[in-house]
């Protein structure tokens, strides 16, 4: 599989971002939703870290995807209605968006809280304010959780629309996702 995209699918570098993105994404819902529940031990303390660290690294990949993204070419989408397309066009960018915008929203509650940062315990991250921020830790933590609702909102719609164009339309969009070099088109030419 090329690493770079084609007219035809995603090249690998696309495809591990999307994939990596979306199990780190999930695994931080299913770990921000149990942690918020924990007794006051030191195992929440540590589940606590270990769920922003991931959502930085969440973060770091989304800017370094979309840098990616936006300096590649993109597969054409296969024939479909024009709403279609501005349907699927307007979804990419909201989950773009989403994957820039939750993370920041927590990165800004926990400086607002005043909370210390460290990724994976070795590296110090700033905070986004001048210490705590009573109103903004409010909102912050709000929009967090709002985001996220969001996005499993979005997602479900995306991939009802990728299970859609698989098992009903029949045609290239989730093959073009996936890899596998010797994987045959259904429509035309899938390098
Ligand atoms: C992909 C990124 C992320 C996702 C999907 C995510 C998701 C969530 C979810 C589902 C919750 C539980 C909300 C609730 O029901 O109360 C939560 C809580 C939280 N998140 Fe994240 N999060 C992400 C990134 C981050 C980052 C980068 C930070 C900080 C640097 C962070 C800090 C927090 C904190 C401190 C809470 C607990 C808030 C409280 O005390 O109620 N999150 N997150
Ligand atoms: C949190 C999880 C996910 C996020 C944030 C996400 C995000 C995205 C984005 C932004 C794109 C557009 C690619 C681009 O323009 O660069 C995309 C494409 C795609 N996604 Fe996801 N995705 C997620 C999970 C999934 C899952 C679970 C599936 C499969 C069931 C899926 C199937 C696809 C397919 C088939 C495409 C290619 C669409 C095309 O070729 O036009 N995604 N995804």
């Amino acid at each position: 599989m090329p690493l770079r995209n084609t007219d035809t699918r995603w090249g690998g570098v696309a495809q591990t971002f999307h994939w990596l993105i979306a199990i780190l994404i999930l695994a931080q819902g299913a770990i921000g939703l149990t942690m918020v529940d924990l007794g006051m031990t030191p195992t929440k303390v540590k589940v606590f870290a270990l769920h922003k660290s991931i959502g930085l690294t969440v973060l770091a990949l989304a800017l370094l995807r979309l840098a990616w993204r936006l300096t590649q070419r993109v597969p054409r989408d296969p024939p479909m209605p024009r709403w279609q397309h501005i349907a699927a066009r307007v979804s990419h960018v909201l989950l773009y968006v989403l994957i820039l915008a939750l993370p920041l929203s927590g990165w800004l509650f926990n400086s607002a809280a005043n909370f210390p940062l460290e990724w994976f315990g070795v590296v110090h991250v700033p905070s986004l304010t001048q210490g705590l921020d009573p109103t903004l830790k409010t909102w912050s933590l709000r929009a967090h959780v709002v985001l996220f609702w969001i996005l499993i909102g979005a997602l479900t719609v995306h991939v009802a629309a990728a299970l859609w164009h698989h098992f009903v339309r029949r045609d290239d969009v989730l093959l073009r996702m996936l890899p596998d070099e010797g994987r045959k088109s259904r429509t035309g030419v899938l390098r």
